[in-house]
Parts: C-alpha cells; sequence; structure tokens
C-alpha cells in the first residue's frame, strides 16, 4: 500500500473481531516504532504488548471496572487481540542531552527545563507508525489515553517509577458491521488552508 493511501485509510479503529493477529504482521508492526525519529536518538521508548488475554483481562479490569463496563461506548474495543501500552523515560532524553554534544542546550539539568518535552513528543512519533504499519498490515487500530490509571497500570504492569505510560493502542482486524463512530469523529476535518500559514501567521 502506498504512503498516501495508507494516510488516507488510517483511522481509529474501536470495535475489533474477535481473532489474533498472526505474530508476523504484528512483529513489523512492532519493528515500526523502532523506525520513528528521537531527539538526540535517545530512543527513550519502550512498548509493553499485552497479546495474552489473561493479560488483556488485567488491562481491562484495571482501566476499565466492571461496573463501568456496561455503560462503556466501545464494546467492541475491549475484544482487540493486541494492546500497546507507549511509554517513554524521561531520564533517557536528560540523561542524553547532558552527554558532551548536547550539552549546551542546558536540557540535562533535568525534565522541568524542557520547554517541550521530547519525550512525549517521540512517543507520538512511534505511536503514528505503530498505527501506519498496523493499517499497512490490514489491520485496524486506535490510540486512547490512560488517563488517571497510570499508577495501577504501571504497578500492574512492573513498569518502573519513573517511566511515563503515555497512551495504549489497540490493535487487531476491524469489525466494521461493529463500528460506532466517537462523539469526536462528528467533529470535521480542518481544512489543509485553515491549518497552513504560509509566511506568517
Ligand atoms: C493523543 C491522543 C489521545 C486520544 N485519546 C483517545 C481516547 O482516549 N479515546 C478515544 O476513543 N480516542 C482517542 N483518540 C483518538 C481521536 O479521537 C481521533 O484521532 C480523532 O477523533 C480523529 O479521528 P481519526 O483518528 O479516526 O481520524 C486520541 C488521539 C490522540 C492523538
Amino acid at each position: 500500500m502506498d504512503l498516501t493511501e495508507t494516510l488516507a485509510r488510517r483511522h481509529m479503529v474501536r470495535s475489533f473481531l474477535d481473532r489474533p493477529v498472526p505474530a508476523a504482521p504484528l512483529q513489523r508492526v512492532l519493528a515500526a516504532a523502532t523506525r520513528a525519529p528521537s531527539a538526540g536518538y535517545a530512543q527513550g521508548l519502550d512498548l509493553v504488548v499485552l497479546d495474552e488475554p489473561v493479560a488483556r483481562s488485567q488491562y481491562w479490569d484495571t482501566t476499565l471496572p466492571a461496573p463501568r463496563r456496561a455503560t462503556f461506548p466501545w464494546p467492541g474495543l475491549l475484544v482487540a487481540p493486541v494492546l500497546i501500552l507507549v511509554c517513554v523515560d524521561p531520564g533517557a532524553y536528560v540523561a542524553r542531552y547532558a552527554e558532551p554534544d548536547k550539552r549546551a542546550t542546558g536540557l540535562g539539568s533535568g525534565a522541568d527545563a524542557w520547554a517541550v518535552p521530547f519525550w512525549f513528543v517521540d512517543a507520538g512519533m512511534a505511536a503514528e507508525n505503530v498505527l501506519l504499519a498496523a493499517v499497512d498490515e490490514g489491520l485496524g487500530a486506535c490510540f486512547f489515553g490512560v488517563f488517571d490509571h497510570e499508577p495501577a497500570l504501571k504497578a500492574a504492569l512492573g513498569i518502573p517509577a519513573a517511566v511515563r505510560t503515555v497512551g495504549t493502542i489497540a490493535i487487531g482486524h476491524e469489525d466494521r458491521a461493529g463500528a460506532r463512530p466517537s462523539r469526536s469523529s462528528r467533529r470535521d476535518r480542518r481544512p489543509v488552508g485553515d491549518v497552513v500559514h504560509v509566511g506568517r501567521w
């Protein structure tokens, strides 16, 4: 699939078929994350892949306890055979920018020195690679937030305290019949001419 078509097809999939993702395409999708750019080539990204029923159940039990599940608007999301927790380590960036070739930036003094926390930028870039690679493999994917479940997820999955969980990507085969658009998707996509300011704002 060429890039233009991949970009056009990409959309957040919130309803999945109860069908496994074979190992080879999943590995290619995961490898795509490592092709993402990274500030200072710090590569402070880690992915926690939950592709076993017990691990996925534990994820949903942690983030969407049974009483709330009955009213959850996207039950088809809970069927996704693979969940990928996108994690970043701010400390990896601080350490990298304390190295001699980056020291002059002053960003090696601590995370607070960063006007734009590049670790979150990198996580977004890697996440988009995963979303696009999934489309390229004929799969669907959805990135969604972990909101205030970060401490509980980190405890449940053994993620180091200093690492941040940026979001989760569900991957699987799209259940088109079960698709239920989110309220956000009722918004119109902003035309390119509105977004782009040539020369000045
Ligand atoms: C940083 C980020 C966080 C998001 N969080 C959620 C979320 O928590 N739940 C959800 O259903 N969709 C989430 N989305 C998906 C957006 O709603 C979606 O990308 C947007 O409506 C545009 O639709 P499209 O991606 O299908 O083109 C998130 C997207 C991004 C980039």
